[in-house]
C-alpha cells in the first residue's frame, strides 16, 4: 500500500544504507523537489547533510529569508547560504538575449555551487531531487523544472570534476506524491503546494537586460500580485502566476506633471500539464486590487497590464 509515510521510512532505510556514515552535499533552491529531499535526508542522516543555497539576486521577494528558517532555523539543518548576487549582477550586465541569460545564470550556479563544495571536507554524496518526470523527460527540457543544477547534474551525469555519488530518493515519485511526502515530513504546507518557479528566476522575467533596480521593482510587484491572489482565493486556482518587467517607459500623470516610468505585466495561467496553458480569467476586482497597489507602492511602475495570451503560441514565461 502507497502511504507517504511508509515511502519515507523505505526511503530513510536505503538512504542510510547507501550512504553509510559519509556526508551528502545538496543544491537546495527553495523549490519543491530539492526542499523535500533536504527533510528526507536530514531526517535519515542528520548532521551528515550540507545544503548549500545560492542566492543569484534573482530570487522573490524574502525567498532566501524563508529557505534559512524553514530549514536551517526550524528543522535545524545544516545550510551554507552563499550571497552571490553581485557575481551574477555581474556576469548578466549588458547580456539581452534570453537563451544567454539562461546559460550565464546556470553556468555561473554551478561554478559558485562546486566552489562551496570544494570548501566542504568529505563528502561523497551529492543529492538531486531528481523526480520521475525528470528521468524519462530528456534533460533538455524545461517543463517546470526548479533548478538548473537538475539539467546540469541529472541523469546524464555529474561533470568530471565533482566525483560524487548520486542520493536522488525521489526517482520515482510523480509531483504530487513529492508534495504528499513533503507534508508527512513536516514542510510548510505553502512551500510544498507553491507554483512552479524557474530556475533563472526573475532572470526571465526581466525583459533584456537584468538589472538590480529591475529586480527590485519586479520583486514588490510580483509580492503584491502573490498576496493579493491569496488573500482572494485565487492562488489555488491558478498553476503559475507572477509579474513579469518590461523596460519600456510609459507615461503617466501625477500632479501637474507627466512622468514617463516603467510597466508591469501580470501573467497568470491554469494548465495541467504547462505543454498548454489557458489565461486565468482574474475576476476585474482582483486585477483592480493588484494594479493599484502596484501603481501606488512602487515608485518608478505607471502602468500594468495584463497577458491575455494563451500557451501556444505564447509561452507561460515571457522569455
Ligand atoms: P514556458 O515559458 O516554456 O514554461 O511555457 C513552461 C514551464 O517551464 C518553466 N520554465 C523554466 N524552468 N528553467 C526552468 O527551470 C527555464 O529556463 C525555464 N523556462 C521556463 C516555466 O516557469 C513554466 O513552468
Amino acid at each position: 500500500l502507497w502511504t507517504p509515510a511508509k515511502i519515507i521510512e523505505d526511503q530513510v532505510a536505503r538512504v542510510r544504507d547507501q550512504v553509510g556514515d559519509r556526508h551528502v552535499l545538496l543544491g537546495l533552491s527553495g523549490g519543491v523537489d530539492s526542499s523535500v529531499v533536504a527533510a528526507l535526508l536530514h531526517r535519515a542522516i542528520g548532521d551528515q547533510l550540507t545544503c548549500v543555497f545560492v542566492d543569484n539576486g534573482l530570487l522573490r521577494k524574502n525567498e532566501g529569508q524563508q529557505v534559512m528558517e524553514t530549514f536551517a532555523k526550524h528543522m535545524g539543518v545544516k545550510v551554507i547560504r552563499v550571497d552571490a548576487e553581485p557575481l551574477f549582477l555581474d556576469k548578466l550586465e549588458g547580456q539581452a538575449d534570453p537563451e544567454a541569460k539562461r546559460k550565464i545564470i546556470g553556468n555561473t550556479f554551478i561554478e559558485v555551487f562546486d566552489e562551496e563544495a570544494s570548501k566542504i571536507e568529505g563528502v561523497d554524496f551529492l543529492a538531486q531531487g531528481t523526480i520521475y518526470p525528470d528521468v524519462i523527460e530528456s534533460a533538455a527540457s524545461k517543463t517546470g523544472k526548479a533548478h538548473v543544477i537538475k539539467s546540469h547534474h541529472n541523469v546524464g551525469g555529474l561533470p568530471e570534476t565533482m566525483k560524487l555519488k548520486l542520493v536522488e530518493p525521489l526517482r520515482e515519485l510523480f509531483k504530487d506524491e513529492v508534495r504528499k511526502l513533503g507534508v508527512e515530513l513536516g514542510l510548510p504546507y505553502d512551500m510544498v503546494y507553491r507554483h512552479p518557479f524557474p530556475g533563472p528566476g526573475l532572470g526571465v522575467r526581466i525583459l533584456g537586460e537584468v538589472k538590480k533596480e529591475y529586480a527590485d521593482i519586479l520583486r514588490e510587484a510580483d509580492a503584491i500580485f502573490i498576496e493579493e491572489l491569496h488573500n482572494a482565493d485565487w492562488y489555488h486556482k491558478t498553476s503559475q502566476a507572477f509579474a513579469v518587467f518590461l523596460p519600456v517607459k510609459s507615461v503617466g500623470v501625477v500632479g501637474d506633471g507627466r512622468r514617463y516610468e516603467w510597466v508591469i505585466a501580470l501573467r497568470a495561467v491554469e494548465t495541467i500539464d504547462f505543454m498548454t496553458a489557458r489565461w486565468a480569467h482574474l475576476p476585474y476586482e482582483l486585477l483592480e486590487t493588484v494594479s493599484n497597489r502596484i501603481i501606488n507602492e512602487i515608485s518608478g511602475v505607471s502602468r500594468v497590464t495584463y497577458d491575455v495570451s494563451s500557451k501556444p503560441p505564447a509561452t507561460i514565461e515571457w522569455e
